[in-house]
């Protein structure tokens, strides 16, 4: 059999490529089905759902670039003729039904990718590449959104196919001619029917499956529209209340506050998308040392964590409903000597999920015409807090939790509505 496609049959590469990645359509289908509703209420049944995202998308990603080889070969190709050319409508319909799923083959691993890559990464894609994607930001509400879109094209695409199945099964019952035949590995050129010239791939097959996807597309953002924004929940702190102002007070503009904590071995990041920060801070220390003092309010109900926040939010971690907020209140110090990098610490206590634990952050602070950018890092241990007590070990959770901050203030004295 010879590797390219002839007038009348498929090459080694067109079938090779077609099967394997029917094989691969066919197991990731009932795959994603079942990763989606597998429980994740203990944590055995956490480890396997990421288990079978893992998997579920590793072969994603696989069957994309496959995709992207197989398009690019049949551009590069004869086409095979239709065996019956002269049902003009039968063959329209099976070429768009072609192009639908041609267009699915990318944009379905598309869409689950950019939702893996903007929801930070719970259960890893196992190839060396692709936990994030270049233009795709880290947001709740893009990962819903995308989620939405993969969700919805999954099902145009097991449209497709079941069109597809259906033809090719009509094909070798109802017709007996050979299009499944020509199809099949090793066989010869179907000799049913009589063959005309290849031709170039019609356009109206093309345009009718495109916009096909454009009406399921548009629609399916349209779903994923009103869900998203009120996932929305923008990486901007409130500001500190205002009323409190004084000279050495500071109003937080802008800022990030996001956690880092190793599940089955990978890291994966959330965020908090609103806190409330009380700053006070002079250059020059007080008598005792001090520059000032922080008190943050977080809000639990604002973070997220990939597709396990429900979980994180639940009694065995955050305990949202019995702590609704988390608060850290710190004196702002200099940094212990020697530590000429980061030039300021806060020490103080964080309460969170009910425990009480000491922490200092170390931070560095830059100050350019009254704005204020500082940013600093401390890891804590998920234990001190009793937090994941049903995992005590760390092949599902790890123990230390990195936080990092970072935010923009501008000084009290010149907020708005304070005057001179
Ligand atoms: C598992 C059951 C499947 C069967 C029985 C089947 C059968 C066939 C047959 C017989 C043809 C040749 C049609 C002709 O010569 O006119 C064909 C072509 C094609 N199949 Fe499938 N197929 C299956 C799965 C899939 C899947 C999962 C995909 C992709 C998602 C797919 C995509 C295509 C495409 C795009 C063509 C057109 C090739 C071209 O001319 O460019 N098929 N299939
Ligand atoms: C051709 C390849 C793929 C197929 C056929 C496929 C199929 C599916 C199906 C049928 C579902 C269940 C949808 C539902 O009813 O809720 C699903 C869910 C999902 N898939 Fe895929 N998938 C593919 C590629 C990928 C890739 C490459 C990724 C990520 C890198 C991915 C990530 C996901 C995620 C995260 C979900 C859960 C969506 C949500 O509920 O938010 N998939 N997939």
């Amino acid at each position: 059999m010879q590797a390219r496609n002839t007038v009348s049959s498929y090459g080694a590469v067109s079938k090779a490529l077609h099967w394997a990645i029917a094989a691969l359509i066919l197991t990731m289908i009932p795959l994603g089905l079942v990763a989606v509703e597998w429980p994740y209420d203990t944590s055995d049944a956490l480890a396997t759902k990421a288990l079978l995202f893992s998997i579920h998308k590793t072969i994603g990603v696989a069957i994309f670039f496959l995709a992207l080889a197989r398009i690019g070969w049949m551009l590069s190709q004869p086409r095979p003729a239709p065996l019956h050319p002269e049902r003009r409508l039968e063959t329209a319909l099976a070429e768009g039904v072609h192009w639908l799923l041609y267009v699915s083959l990318v944009a379905v691993p598309l869409s689950g990718w950019v939702q893996h890559a903007a929801a930070a990464g719970f259960a890893p894609i196992w190839w060396p590449l692709g936990q994030t994607l270049p233009f795709v930001p880290q947001s709740a509400a893009l990962a819903a959104g995308a989620g939405t879109v993969h969700a919805v094209f999954t099902k145009l695409l097991m449209a497709a196919l079941a069109l597809h199945v259906a033809g090719a099964l009509k094909h070798h019952l109802v017709d007996r001619d050979g299009t499944l035949a020509r199809m099949l590995p090793g066989r010869l050129a179907a000799s049913s029917g009589t063959p005309v010239p290849a031709r170039r791939h019609a356009l109206a097959p093309a345009l009718g499956a495109l916009l096909v996807y454009g009406l399921v597309g548009g629609t399916a953002v349209t779903i994923a529209g009103p869900d998203a924004e009120s996932d929305a929940r923008p990486g901007v702190a409130l500001p500190a209340t205002v009323g409190a102002t004084t000279p050495a007070s500071w109003i937080v503009e802008s800022g990030e506050l996001t956690f880092t904590v190793r599940q089955m071995g990978s890291p994966v990041t959330g965020r908090f998308g609103r806190f409330d920060a009380e700053i006070v801070f002079e250059e020059t220390p007080d008598a005792d040392g001090r520059h000032g003092s922080v008190t943050v309010v977080i809000p639990i109900a604002s973070m997220t964590l990939g597709s396990v926040t429900e979980q994180a939010r639940g009694p065995e971690f955050f305990h949202a409903e019995a702590h609704p907020a988390a608060r850290f209140s710190a004196d702002i110090l200099a940094a212990e000597e020697g530590d000429a990098d980061v030039p300021y610490r806060a020490e103080g206590t964080l309460a969170l999920a009910g425990a009480e634990v000491p922490v200092t952050l170390p931070f560095t602070l830059e100050i350019v015409d009254g704005v204020a950018t500082a940013s600093g890092t401390v890891t804590v241990d998920r234990r001190d807090f009793g937090m994941g007590e049903s995992y005590p070990d760390e092949a599902t959770v790890g123990f230390s939790v990195e936080i990092d901050v970072s935010l923009e203030a501008r000084r009290g004295g010149v907020a708005a509505g304070e005057g001179a």
